[in-house]
């Protein structure tokens, strides 16, 4: 009894210490490859491994629980902030892209746990230029064939093309022992993934679970566009979900039930009809093929995809596989 008290103690008195140093220090901010490549240098040459968590920016919880998961999973941990233009279409939002570096900073002191912010401009990122015309654009990309045209990529035909290319440059720029990324974007993860298999990239990728509001919305940095009414339905999508996922648990294998039930649950939340579905997929967590009939052994992710206004929503949960 004593001794598991002591030993709470210490672990809690070495985390604020931890947490307390890295405050002391401050964060590093930094703007260039050099100046990352320096940090990882220093900590390989201290014999520490470290870990990095891609980001666009504008944390919430559902990011800081990836550094705290990376943590687990490496000595050091920096986190990039970028937001990429090649993973956005000319007609989508990356001007209105909520930026806010000196808030996230602050988060990111105030956790704890992350030594370094890489923050670097497009040009650094970029050196041939970066416009989000795919026609116009030059130099390198990196496509995913096979797993970036279905689901989101039906929507946003050059998303992962855009998300694979910075996942890569990142990895370069940085040279992570593991990289982190979250559930919530798990054609993201699938797509990262086979990048990773296929280029023989020495990184070791970990998925962490979504983090999910008290009402089962799933964070994103997307929700603050929803105003009060839609706010009010959008844990419908989640609550579809959620309500297959445990039905899939307790037996149920057959798709046209499981989307059923996602149907029947989205519209007892959303009563008026307000969200409105673009897709509800049950699908490989290998391929992304779309299941028929009956789920087997190897289990499927189930995702969606809804609008509410004019914001777009996402969620998916995990039927027997993994990511
Ligand atoms: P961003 O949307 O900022 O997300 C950064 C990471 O946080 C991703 O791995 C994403 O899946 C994870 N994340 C977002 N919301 C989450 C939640 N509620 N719970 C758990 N994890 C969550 O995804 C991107 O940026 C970009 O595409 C990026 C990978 C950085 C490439 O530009």
């Amino acid at each position: 009894m004593f001794a598991t008290t002591t030993l709470r103690l210490a672990t809690r008195s070495r985390s604020t210490a931890a947490a307390m140093s890295t405050a002391r220090r401050g964060l590093q901010v930094l703007h260039t490859v050099e100046a990352v490549r320096a940090v990882r240098g220093a900590t390989r040459a201290n014999g520490q491994t470290l870990a990095l968590v891609p980001t666009m920016g504008a944390l919430h919880d559902g990011h800081l629980a990836l550094m705290a998961t990376a943590k687990q999973h490496a000595d050091v941990v920096a986190s990039s902030i970028f937001v990429n233009p090649a993973q956005f279409a000319p007609h989508e939002d990356l001007d209105q892209y909520p930026r806010t570096l000196p808030a996230d900073v602050t988060a990111l002191t105030e956790q704890g746990v992350v030594s370094a912010v890489f923050a670097p401009t497009a040009a650094e990122m970029y050196p041939s230029g970066i416009t989000t015309n795919v026609a116009e654009q030059r130099g390198t990309f990196v496509s995913v064939a096979g797993l970036s045209h279905q689901l989101e990529g039906e929507i946003r035909p050059h998303f992962f093309r855009g998300v694979a290319t910075v996942v890569a440059k990142l990895l370069g720029a940085v040279q992570p022992d593991v990289v982190v990324f979250g559930q919530k974007d798990a054609q993201q993860c699938v797509v990262v993934r086979r990048m990773i298999t296929d280029l023989l990239l020495p990184v070791t990728m970990i998925v962490a679970p979504t983090v999910r509001e008290a009402d089962g919305l799933a964070m994103s940095s997307r929700n603050r566009y929803l105003s009060p009414a839609e706010r009010a339905v959008a844990p419908a999508l989640s609550a579809g979900l959620l309500a297959a996922q445990t039905a899939f648990e307790q037996g149920e294998k057959r798709r046209d039930a499981l989307l059923a039930i996602v149907d029947r649950e989205l519209r007892a939340v959303d009563t008026k009809g307000e969200v409105k579905v673009e897709y509800v997929s049950i699908a490989s967590a290998t391929d992304l093929a779309e299941v028929s009939g009956e789920i087997g052994p190897d289990g499927a992710i189930m995702s969606a995809a809804v609008r509410l206004g004019s914001t777009r929503l996402i969620d998916n949960v995990l039927l027997g596989t993994t990511l």
